[in-house]
């Protein structure tokens, strides 16, 4: 149970993506001890059926977030088991990187493809259910290398730059709407998960994230995924009732540096 006995998320229906592992993972755990319902999704549904009811998730299914008729096939399933939701985490995604004059296409697509056109789908798809039931929060995972470039992950850096964009231009036309929906982005800096087993593209040095953060954050350590789970527990929270269109750097001071 969450220490400090605040519920900030009672009976809130939270869809989270990559919710199998680290970031999404936390924030099913931090939601859920705050109240939420969280439904969970990941491509890996064998790593999320081993950790779903662990980590409090109401209910969980394999969800390809680059694939547009899983995206419907989420949709229709939040509708039917829960009625509807009130907030998405959407924290899936993967790390490629490369030498911009070395890098294939085919690397640079399959980078776009997970992380930016599946958050373009999360959005298209997530906010009608939203809208429907009045209002609601979308919170979207970027990173800090999506504002101020990466030598080594130039296509993640590209893929997270859009990410920041479109948030904030899902932000504006719901605001212009008036439908009570509420579009952030949290920027993570370097955060020890298992995604630095999993980089594509780089060498070794890039994937250990103690010395990573070491070398470049302020604070001198990574953060913990839990780190990004408490802001993200905000964003979605009625506290955050008048946060809209921001991206909020959780990165040790990684963006000052
Ligand atoms: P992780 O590798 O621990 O978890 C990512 C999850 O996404 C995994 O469970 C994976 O199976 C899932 N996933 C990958 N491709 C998918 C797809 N096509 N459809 C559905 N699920 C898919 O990584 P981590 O660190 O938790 O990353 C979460 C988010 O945070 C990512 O968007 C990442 O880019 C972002 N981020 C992470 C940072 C870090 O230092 N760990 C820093 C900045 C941003």
């Amino acid at each position: 149970m969450q220490s400090k006995g605040v519920m900030r998320l009672a009976a809130k229906r939270v869809l989270i993506t990559g919710a199998a592992s680290g970031i999404g993972l936390a924030c099913a755990r931090v939601m859920a001890e705050h109240g939420a319902h969280v439904l969970g999704c990941d491509i890996d549904d064998a790593a999320l059926s081993v950790v779903a009811g662990e980590a409090g998730m109401a209910a969980s299914m394999r969800l390809d977030v680059a694939e547009e008729p899983d995206w419907a096939a989420g949709a229709a399933w939040a509708r039917r088991e829960f009625g509807g939701l009130d907030a998405i985490i959407h924290s899936a995604g993967i790390g490629v990187g490369g030498d911009l004059t070395t890098l294939s296409l085919e690397s640079w697509r399959r980078q776009q493809a997970v992380n930016l056109d599946g958050s373009f789908l999360a959005v298209k798809h997530m906010l009608p259910l939203l809208r429907e039931g009045g209002g609601g929060s979308i919170t979207l995972i970027a990173s800090v290398t999506g504002l101020r470039g990466s030598a080594v992950f130039a296509p993640y850096a590209a893929s997270k730059a859009g990410v920041v964009a479109l948030m904030r231009s899902a932000a504006r036309a719901s605001a212009a709407a008036g439908d009570g929906v509420r579009v952030n982005a949290i920027a993570p800096g370097v955060i020890a998960t298992p995604i630095f087993g999993r980089m594509e593209g780089v060498n070794a040095a890039a994937t250990d994230p103690v010395a990573t953060a070491a070398r470049l954050v302020p604070l001198g350590r990574a953060g913990q995924p839990e780190d990004i789970a408490h802001a993200a527990a905000y964003l979605a929270s009625d506290e955050a009732s008048y946060v809209t269109g921001i991206v909020l750097p959780v990165d040790g001071g990684l963006l000052m540096s």
